[in-house]
């Protein structure tokens, strides 16, 4: 096995295929988009190429990626796979050959939707990150976000009965026999032109659920933002947080194959997991060496 806790310069089937079979508790990986960009930092130098080739070079280069994945993936383990959506459904093919479908999250990267060229053009300011699992039984952390004041100001209707506020929603589709029990059970508001609702107290929700639409880890912009360490596709720190949070516990081992500034690392030890970071790009490494702060040994083709 590899050492722990390590950013490794190597190409990445390469460095999977020194790793033992189900040890790793969490794959997350930012891969190519294969835009044909060529990412540069400000003062112009290249920091990689976005470009792999046409979908059968792209098939070539994942699938073997993904079957070492599946290799090296515990059996409890979680997968995300962060892309574009024009790279995606074949991304989405292949991760279905070989692992198990769990849900795909949107993350938006900006509240106002950048990238529409024109105005009769639809923004696409989104990265999907697809997520699936090694097996049925799996990691996965609740994530609530408490009610924000908006929402809590729905909540303006008080039952003077049990002395609690609470909200009204319409009732869709409940049938009459399940109406006629909610209204035994005081859960039933009419209004005063005799509409039924259904009713939430306060108390009852005070958290909601986490949507797979995530719309408040804000993307970085070089010279916008302290964060940003001159890494072209430099993910934010929010973003890795909720992903490592969720699918990961204390002491787990998290790898990013296609670490880039090293943002997935920085935060896996931030929360006490243990990593694998690798790379082929030097200034990524170099980049993700100064994030870590530390003085992890860099490997390249094998050599220390
Ligand atoms: C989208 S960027 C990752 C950005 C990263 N999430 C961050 O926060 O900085 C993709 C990275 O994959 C790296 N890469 C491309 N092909 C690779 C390969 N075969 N092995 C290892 N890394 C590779 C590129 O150098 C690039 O840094």
């Amino acid at each position: 096995m590899i050492e722990l806790n390590k950013i490794y310069c190597i190409d990445n089937l390469e460095l999977m295929k020194q790793i033992d079979d189900n040890s790793i508790n969490l794959i997350y990986s930012d891969i190519l988009y294969n835009t044909g960009s060529t990412f540069k930092t400000k003062d112009n130098q290249i920091a990689y190429v976005d470009k792999i080739g046409n979908t059968e070079d792209v098939i070539n280069f994942y699938e073997p990626r993904f079957q070492e994945m599946k290799r090296i993936l515990h059996s409890t383990g979680t997968i995300l796979i962060q892309c574009d959506y024009r790279l995606s459904p074949y991304i989405q093919i292949l991760l279905d050959k070989y692992f198990m479908f769990q849900d795909k999250i949107i993350w938006k990267k900006t509240e106002t939707g950048k990238g529409a060229k024109a105005l009769k053009a639809l923004s696409k300011d989104y990265d999907e990150i697809l997520y699936y699992t090694k097996s049925s039984k799996f990691t996965a952390n609740k994530i609530s976000k408490p009610n924000d004041v908006v929402s809590l100001k729905e909540f303006k209707y008080f039952d003077e009965n049990v002395e609690k506020y609470f909200k009204i929603v319409p009732l869709g589709m409940y049938s009459k026999i399940s109406v006629d029990k909610m209204r035994e059970n005081n859960e039933i508001y009419t209004s005063r032109t005799g509409k039924d609702y259904k009713k939430y107290y306060l108390t009852d929700i005070n958290e909601t659920c986490l949507s797979n639409i995530w719309v408040d880890c804000h993307n970085l912009y070089n010279g916008e933002n302290k964060e940003m360490n001159d890494y072209p596709t430099q993910k934010p720190k929010s973003l890795l947080e909720r992903i490592v949070h969720m699918f990961s516990s204390k002491n787990d081992i998290v790898a990013d194959f296609f670490c880039g500034s090293g943002t997935t690392l920085v935060i896996a030890k931030e929360l006490d997991r243990q990593y694998i970071g690798c790379d082929i790009s030097e200034m990524a490494i170099k980049i993700s060496e100064e994030r870590l702060n530390n003085n992890n040994t860099i490997y390249k083709n094998n050599k220390e």
